[in-house]
């Protein structure tokens, strides 16, 4: 038994260790309920409102008053159900149907090119991405996908059930020209 001083000095510092810890856990916590009733919270709605005789939207706060902390809703679920959805007008980037996690596209890689090249589409069966995805801005057809349409999500958003932020009253050509005339102003 050489050691037996370091014995001791070890499991004196153990024994000081634990009770820092005991202490430091019972006195220098603030108690929860003295947290929460600092700040009143209250929900934030999903979508914007109408803040009342001012004629505007209020996106962020949403009619939380500023004096509240507001509790965001929570996050929307991403859809991964192969639906597409209808395109409002021609050259509207069409929405991605299926979920994007974990697909990395940097400098090195794009992982949506692995499947929506037009070299690999028929083996994943993806719609390979159009022609204008190759044109540089002089209109000449690269090789490659060209550096503005990289960035895929850029231009192309997943699917969500998140509700629309704010109403609108938006119709597409085929139903403006569809409704009677009296009707088309
Ligand atoms: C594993 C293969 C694969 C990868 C990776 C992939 N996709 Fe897809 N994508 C598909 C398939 C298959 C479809 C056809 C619809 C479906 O089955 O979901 C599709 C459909 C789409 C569509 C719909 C096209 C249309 O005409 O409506 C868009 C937009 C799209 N993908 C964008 C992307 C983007 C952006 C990425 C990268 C973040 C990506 N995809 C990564 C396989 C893939
Ligand atoms: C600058 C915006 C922009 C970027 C960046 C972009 N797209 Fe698109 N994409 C569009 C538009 C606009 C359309 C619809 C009109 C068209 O085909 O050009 C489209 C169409 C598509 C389609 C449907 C093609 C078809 O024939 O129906 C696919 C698939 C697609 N994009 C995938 C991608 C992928 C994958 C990337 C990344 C490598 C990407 N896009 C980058 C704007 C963009």
């Amino acid at each position: 038994m050489q050691n037996k001083q370091l014995w001791i000095a070890v499991a004196l510092t153990g024994l000081l260790m634990v009770l820092l810890f005991v202490a430091g856990w019972m006195f220098g916590r603030p108690k929860h309920a003295d947290v929460v009733a600092e700040v009143e919270s209250a929900p934030v709605d999903a979508r914007a409102v109408f803040v009342p005789g001012g004629g505007q939207i209020d996106a962020i706060r949403r009619g939380v008053p500023i004096d509240q902390e507001g509790h965001p809703p929570p996050m929307a679920h991403v859809e991964n159900a192969d639906l597409r959805r209808a395109r409002a007008y021609p050259m509207q980037p069409p929405t991605i149907p299926h979920a994007i996690d974990g697909y990395q596209i940097d400098k090195n890689s794009n992982r949506c090119m692995l499947c929506h090249a037009r070299a690999n589409a028929a083996t994943f069966q993806a719609p390979p991405v159009s022609v204008t995805h190759y044109m540089d801005r002089d209109d000449q057809f690269l090789a490659t996908i060209s550096p503005r349409r990289y960035f895929c999500n850029q231009c192309h958003v997943v699917q969500t059930d998140a509700p629309v932020l704010v109403a609108n009253q938006f119709r597409d050509i085929d139903s403006v020209l569809s409704s009677p005339p009296a009707a088309k102003e």
